[in-house]
């Protein structure tokens, strides 16, 4: 048994969780503290990375304290330290990598480095310490990744987006249509009212044979429509319309790449898989395809430092450990 605890500071939300678990057996999550900074960037419509870091460096000591205390365990009884080195906004890796190697230092202990997507990828599987062969879709705001699994540790690559991430679509079709940030979940409010067959949006690179995604070109077909339209469009329609592209782009390329890879098992995680017309979408193709769908629980699709706990703690029973020396990698690639 392993007693983990992990920081995640890769862009704008400080987070720290403690997790517990055995080799072959059960993990469990005994505390994982999220602080938002999604009020502080709401202002500048995006994250400002010099406010983010200086944000986690004020917030981590609190969130370390409250960790232990929820979890009801004391920092002598951890067995090893884990944080997000990429990748990420470097000057928000920076503040979370250098406490999380602090405390391993000072209580001898190992440190863990881990690739923040490797964390969204596990995200499904949080409940459990063996992870199934299966086909990954990450959709976050920074990425939109399709991974054959053949376990922890063991991915290819089968494609990813070529322009924007899933995410990064929805939050600037938000900021054009004046929405609040992040975009994502006013886009899925606005939707709810809208009619998604109102506007016929591109549904870019569906049918390609590749499983490589764009989104830039669905996000400016919005745009022109809003500008052709003096911007007296029905925002209703409009989100629903450019959702529904979206889905459709992502339903299509994930079953395609699951019956290829021969995957029976389909593990959904980051943001944008919080939405739930998406995940309704995603039910109706697994129970048509016969493929087993699993999605990460609500609390664990944006940033959060139990997947990134989780990771570690995979990597910890497996004997591994980093470099103390190790730097930080904004531009990381899971595989
Ligand atoms: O995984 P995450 O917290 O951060 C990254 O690693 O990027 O994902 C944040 C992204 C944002 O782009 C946000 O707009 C999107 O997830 N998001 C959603 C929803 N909730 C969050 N997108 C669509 N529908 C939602 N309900
Ligand atoms: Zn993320």
């Amino acid at each position: 048994m392993a007693l983990l605890l992990a920081i995640e500071s890769s862009c704008d939300e400080t987070a720290v969780a403690i997790v517990r678990g055995e080799a072959g057996g059960a993990a469990e999550v005994l505390a994982s503290e999220v602080s938002s900074q999604i009020e502080l960037h709401r202002e500048h419509g995006g994250v400002v990375p010099e406010l983010a870091s200086r944000n986690h460096s004020l917030r981590l000591r609190g969130l370390v304290e409250k960790a232990i205390s929820d979890a009801g365990v004391t920092m002598p009884e951890i067995d090893a330290f884990a944080a997000t080195t990429g990748p990420g906004l470097a000057s928000s890796l920076l503040i979370g990598s250098t406490a999380a190697k602090g405390m391993a230092c000072a209580a001898d202990r190992p440190f863990l480095a881990i690739n923040h997507l490797e964390g969204h990828l596990l995200s499904p599987f949080l409940d459990r310490t063996a992870v199934p062969p299966h086909l990954a879709l990450i959709v976050s705001g920074g990425h939109t990744l399709l991974l054959d699994v053949e376990g922890p540790g063991r991915y290819r690559k089968l494609g990813g987006t070529r322009d924007d991430a899933a995410g990064e679509a929805y939050d600037k079709v938000g900021k054009m249509l004046g929405l609040p940030y992040p975009g994502g979940p006013e886009i899925e409010k606005n939707a709810r009212g809208g009619n998604p067959a109102a506007y016929d949006f591109p549904r870019s690179m569906l049918h390609d044979p590749h499983l490589d995604f764009s989104f830039s070109g669905l996000k400016t077909a919005v745009l022109y429509t809003l500008q052709k339209a003096n911007g007296k469009v029905s925002t209703a329609d409009l989100s629903a319309s450019f959702q529904q592209a979206v889905i459709e782009i992502l339903v299509g390329k994930t079953l395609r790449a699951a019956r290829e890879s021969g995957r029976s098992v389909i593990a959904l995680s980051g943001g944008v898989s919080l939405n739930q017309a998406l995940r309704r979408a995603f039910q109706d193709a697994c129970a048509k395809s016969g493929h087993e769908l699993i999605t990460a629980s609500p609390d664990f699709c944006t940033d959060n430092a139990a997947m990134i706990a989780f990771a570690g703690l995979l990597r910890h029973l497996a004997g591994e450990c980093s470099p103390l020396g190790e730097d930080i990698h904004p531009n990381l690639p899971l595989a």
